[in-house]
């Protein structure tokens, strides 16, 4: 009798579970997934605003956002991503309009339907790492996986590019690029037309990313840089000149995996940004440690003003004593390659 007993509820508690993972599987093939790659500038964020050829790669860290329909109306935004303190507060205005921006250019009615979309995965929300491009390209493809729009990686990047609208006016295109496309990537915009050439390494460079735990706003920095240049056009243009053609001579060294050419060239360029104002201390002495400590180079990476910086570190051994340093010093730092 005790046997029997034992056996039907071993018997009930498998079909339970067993209906259980069936449901759960069920559910999540009803959600439209969708994911976008974080990024980092290599060479010449900002100057890419204005037509500059410009580096960038994506990285290992990734958003993933799902979509899925339910009861009522409208669009509801659950945030999941793990993030540096404050920027999700800080950019949730930015991120609302952004998202009214996408659903308006996709064609998506939420008069007549309600939409959850929630957002999670491994990049960490933070200034500098392409979070809000990785967002915007994770929530295209999701709403094109739940709605069968078999959107393409151009038109999830066009959608991407809409949604990098809402975070500032005037964007380059080259975050959405990189979270849409991943890989290593030679961008720059010709008039309304984004250009992009996929480049190719030897093999994956490691890379440490220090971040100063400052939220920066791209729309104020992107600001101030064209307020200074419109002042001092004579120190703008020369600036810019060296600026196109260091990316060059990096994109040379790069394809002959020349690492230390490389690295002198992140330095050049984070003087360049330092010189167009925007870099700051925090950044400042990353960069300085990471150097002294023996990075091929180092340079802010993205808006600058807070957020990131990057430091050419081949070799996991060279990667982790930099890394170690940017942590003893109390900051976070990313440990990950450019070229996957
Ligand atoms: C931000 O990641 C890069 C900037 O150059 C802005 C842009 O390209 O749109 C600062």
């Amino acid at each position: 009798m005790a046997i029997n007993r034992q056996l039907g509820a071993a018997v009930f508690s498998a079909s339970f579970f067993y209906i259980l993972r069936q449901i759960l599987c069920k559910v999540s093939q009803l959600l439209g997934k969708g994911t976008g790659f974080g990024k980092v500038i290599l060479f010449n964020e900002h100057f890419v605003v204005y037509g500059l050829p410009a580096i960038v790669s994506a990285i290992g860290a990734k958003t993933e956002a799902s979509v899925e329909r339910s009861e009522g109306l409208g669009v509801e935004l659950r945030d999941e991503r793990p993030e540096t303190p404050g920027y999700k507060n800080e950019k949730s205005g930015q991120q609302k309009e952004s998202l009214k921006i996408m659903l308006n250019f996709m064609n998506i009615d939420v008069q007549h339907a309600h939409f959850m979309v929630t957002l999670r995965g491994d990049l960490i929300a933070a200034s500098g790492v392409g979070a809000s491009a990785a967002s915007c390209a994770a929530i295209a493809r999701a709403f094109s996986d739940e709605l069968g729009l078999n959107y393409s990686d151009e038109k999830v990047n066009e959608v991407a590019y809409e949604g990098e609208k809402g975070y500032h006016g005037t964007p380059s295109g080259i975050d959405n690029t990189a979270a849409t496309y991943g890989g290593l990537i030679w961008y720059r915009r010709e008039g309304s037309l984004p250009v992009m050439e996929r480049m190719r390494l030897r093999k994956p460079i490691e890379i440490v990313m220090g971040n100063t735990g400052m939220v920066a706003n791209t729309k104020v920095v992107v600001g101030g840089v064209k307020e200074r240049r419109e002042k001092d056009p004579e120190k703008y243009t020369r600036i810019f000149k060296q600026a196109d053609q260091l990316v060059r001579d990096a994109k040379h060294h790069l394809a002959l995996d020349d690492l230390e050419k490389v690295g002198a060239c992140m330095n050049g360029n984070h003087r360049l940004l330092q010189e167009i104002g925007v870099s700051c201390p925090e950044l400042d002495e990353l960069v300085e440690l990471s150097r002294n400590n023996g990075a091929l180079g180092a340079k802010l990476t993205g808006t600058g003003r807070g957020g990131y910086m990057v430091a050419l570190t081949p070799g996991q051994e060279l990667q982790s004593r930099i890394a170690k340093e940017i942590e003893r010093k109390g900051f976070q730092a990313l440990r990950t390659t450019i070229g996957i």
